[in-house]
């Protein structure tokens, strides 16, 4: 596998032929940059912390979401069941992406649909507009068609990207769940059907309880936990998914320091995204991004592929 050197951040790198100043995205749906520019005006903009912007998912109808509570803090992260409130897909063409397009960094927009037709129509007119740098395919859902969470299974993975693939020329990303018996293998046939890159870890499947009554504490019933929790588990996968493809991985799952990152950068990852730790401090990417670059020249070398 021909790498180029992820840290060499200074002279930037490219993401599946989109140049980027540096290596550190977001995790989807953990930075929401149009309340950020509201918050911080312009001063956002100057010191923006990621190097590519990656929207929270999209589906076609608009979304109110799960009920509350949403959150759960666990010891170290979160359990969160938002449920992918959205204004669906025109809702977000009209009103968030013009917003977005103001980012200084291109623009990932994560997409989900609940059957392939409804994925085709997200991908086909997302992919048709000059703002969006690339896709990123959430495929932590069910098909409403086969009961099987797409992400979950290689052959539903396959199908749906073989059903995207010829209707966009912009990159398409697959983002891979945990919840699978082999992510690896879904990310092989993500590949085989023509994904240009993965990214993981989506969350892992968790649950907490109201400490008073013993039902359930979330609004959804269960939830994603994310955080330092699952970073050792992120880093095996992510490990053995860049093992097996050639395209390039985006790894994510707890990500806290440059040194975090270095680690996911060893194991193989082009690029890597930040997510519940920017909730902790919202200029982390940026932080990750500067520790990044101060460990040039330390050793990469793990691979052992
Ligand atoms: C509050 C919250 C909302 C999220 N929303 C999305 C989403 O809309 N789409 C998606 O693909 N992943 C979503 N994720 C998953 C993150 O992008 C990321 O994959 C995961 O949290 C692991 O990274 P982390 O441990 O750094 O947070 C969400 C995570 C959290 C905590």
């Amino acid at each position: 596998m021909s790498r180029q050197s992820p840290v060499a951040g200074r002279q930037g790198l490219d993401l599946c032929a989109v140049a980027l100043r540096g290596p550190v995205l977001n995790g989807s749906g953990t930075f929401d940059a149009i309340a950020a520019r509201r918050a911080f005006g312009d001063a956002l903009l100057e010191r923006f912390p990621f190097d590519a912007f990656v929207s929270k998912t999209i589906t076609l109808a608009p979304r109110e979401g799960n009920p509350p509570p949403r959150l759960w803090e666990t010891p170290a992260g979160l359990i969160n069941s938002i449920g992918l409130p959205n204004k669906g897909l025109d809702g977000f063409l009209a009103g968030d992406l013009p917003q977005l397009a103001e980012l200084p960094v291109p623009l990932v927009v994560s997409v989900m649909g609940f059957s392939r037709d409804e994925l085709a129509t997200l991908v086909e007119r997302v992919g048709e507009r000059d703002e969006v740098a690339m896709i990123e395919l959430n495929v932590s859902c069910p098909n409403v068609e086969t009961g099987l969470v797409m992400g979950a299974d290689p052959a539903e993975t396959a199908a749906a990207v073989e059903r995207v693939r010829p209707l966009t020329a912009k990159p398409v990303i697959v983002k891979l769940t945990p919840n699978a018996n082999e992510p690896a293998g879904v990310a092989e046939a993500a590949e085989s059907a023509g994904a240009d890159a993965v990214s993981l870890i989506n969350t892992l499947k968790g649950m907490a309880l109201h400490p008073g009554t013993r039902r359930p504490w979330l609004g959804g019933g269960t939830g994603g936990v994310s955080g330092p929790a699952v970073r050792a588990v992120a880093l095996e996968q992510v490990h053995s998914v860049a093992g097996r493809v050639s395209i390039p991985v985006i790894g994510m799952g707890g990500i806290a320091s440059g040194a975090h990152a270095a680690e996911f950068l060893a194991a193989g990852a082009r690029c890597v995204a930040v997510g519940t730790e920017s909730f902790r401090d919202p200029s982390a990417g940026r932080r990750i991004g500067a520790e990044l670059t101060s460990l040039v020249g330390a050793s990469l070398a793990f691979q052992d592929h």
